[in-house]
């Protein structure tokens, strides 16, 4: 098993890209295997959990060239899949296990899906319940409604279905299952989530119709429809860029630009914490020519204070929360996180990693049900933390260790591999920036402020 070192880093002058969205690379597999012919996707995450959704749509009979790790050429069979002989392997990805759920509930036979130790552990109910309702059947085998899953697919019938939980996982998965059911789906989301799903079908000339009602949206979508072939390039994780985003916000005179990077605004709500946690943050969306807006981040660091992250915020910030208790902890006084149960249900127990990991760091942390209160400012102490599995909490912690006295070292980080391949180089080259010389690119006057 792996481990990382780190120690405290000199502040950050750089420009930098990220590896493509990993939200984005799951969903554009899935849709040019369900078009009508050949697409060429560019900018693809080659990170394990999307590798497994490649893996996928080959056993469902789909041909995908891979001429380099982020190129993909998918030939799509309009929908029409056939059975895999074999479980197919979601890795750890709930993402992929909760949209596959989508895609296999009208294919005509049976398809069994298996998960990790972390992801079999992950629940499944929130999305048996409508696909159930639609007229699938799904078989959860683990206990409590847990992988492995196996999907009796068929004729499906349309449903009106508003989501218990803000999930975009759940809405993508019947949004997937409606493409193949004739008659009008409705999914009401009472908070908004991410919106690829949507952005990315009417990309692939999908028709839906999305209309604001309260916090939320309610989206609808009539079925019998096959996504146009259409090429798509991936634009950068917004949620990876999100650990130098940080580390850089948290440094005083820090300052970082990251290019090409996705600026959908049912993600950027890293932006607005940091801004209100007083970073100096400037955004700039500079092509919506695929829908989905891309664009460059520049941000400045000061001393950071404390804030409050909560309500219809926390969907648009749920992959970021690991990393923005990490600034909490940089920042003056207390910031507090609430609303936010949904991270005990992600690759691990997040609240329980993070104020484990924070309280080893010699942060004053109280751990509340839906959240946490990090009592921000004291200096960090170097520290040997456990990843939980997770590589969001492991990448949080290796900005932690940037800001800490001695050396922190943080235990098995294969898990980055799910989603970030290059972390570690990334890392070493803010580390030691005279041996690993990033490209200089900031001249502080031109900083202009987001608002
Ligand atoms: C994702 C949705 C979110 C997020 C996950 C990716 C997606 O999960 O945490 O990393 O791509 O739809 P939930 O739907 O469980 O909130």
């Amino acid at each position: 098993m792996s481990e990382l070192h780190v120690f405290r880093a000199p502040k950050i002058e750089a420009e930098i890209r990220v590896p493509g969205d990993k939200s984005m690379s799951h969903r554009a597999v899935l849709l040019a295997a369900m078009s009508n012919g050949a697409c060429v996707i560019r900018g693809f995450l080659p990170s394990q959990d999307c590798q497994c959704t490649v893996n996928a749509m080959r056993k469902f009979g789909i041909s995908i060239e891979q001429p380099e790790a982020t190129t993909l050429i998918i030939h799509g069979q309009r929908g029409n899949f056939t059975a895999s002989a074999t479980g197919i392997d979601c890795g750890n990805s709930g993402t992929l296990m909760r949209l596959l759920c989508g895609v296999a509930a009208p294919q005509h036979f049976e398809t069994i899906l298996l998960g990790d130790a972390s992801l079999s552990s992950r629940p499944m109910r929130r999305v048996i319940e409508p696909l159930t309702k639609m007229g699938c059947t799904i078989k959860a085998t683990g206990s409590g409604y847990t992988a492995p899953l196996t999907i009796r697919g068929g004729a499906l019938a349309p449903i009106r279905y508003e989501l218990p939980i803000a999930s975009a996982q759940v809405k993508s998965a019947i949004l997937f299952a409606s493409l193949r059911t004739p008659g009008k789906t409705t999914v009401i989301e009472p908070i908004a989530t991410r919106d690829h799903t949507e952005q990315m079908m009417s990309y692939f000339l999908v028709r839906s119709h999305r209309e604001k009602l309260g916090n939320g949206y309610s989206i609808s979508m009539y079925g019998d429809q096959v996504p146009e072939s259409r090429d798509f390039t991936v634009p950068g994780d917004i949620s990876s860029a999100a650990f130098w985003l940080v580390a850089a916000a948290a440094q005083e005179d820090s300052d970082l630009l990251v290019r090409d990077v996705g600026l959908n605004g049912t993600r950027t709500g890293i932006l607005s914490v940091l801004l209100r946690m007083g970073a100096r943050v400037r955004e700039v969306v500079e092509d919506y020519d695929q829908v989905e807006p891309r664009g460059e981040i520049r941000i400045q660091g000061v001393r950071l204070r404390g804030t409050v992250i909560e309500g219809s915020e926390i969907p648009n910030v749920v992959d970021e929360i690991p990393i923005l208790a990490v600034a909490g902890a940089l920042a003056q006084g207390k910031t507090v996180i609430r609303d936010a149960k949904e991270l005990r249900y992600k690759e691990t127990d997040r609240l329980a990693a993070i104020a484990a990991n924070l309280t080893l760091m010699g942060v004053e942390v109280v751990e509340r049900e839906d959240g946490l209160e990090i009592y921000g400012g004291s200096p960090l102490m170097g520290a040997r933390v456990k990843s939980f599995g997770d590589h969001r909490i492991a990448m949080a912690f290796a900005i932690a260790g940037f800001f800490a006295d001695e050396e922190t070292v943080i235990e098995d980080t294969d898990c980055i591999a799910t989603s970030y391949p290059g972390f570690d180089q990334q890392l070493q080259s803010f580390l030691t920036p005279d041996e690993n010389p990033p490209t200089p690119v900031i001249n502080p006057a031109e900083i202009l402020e987001r608002n």
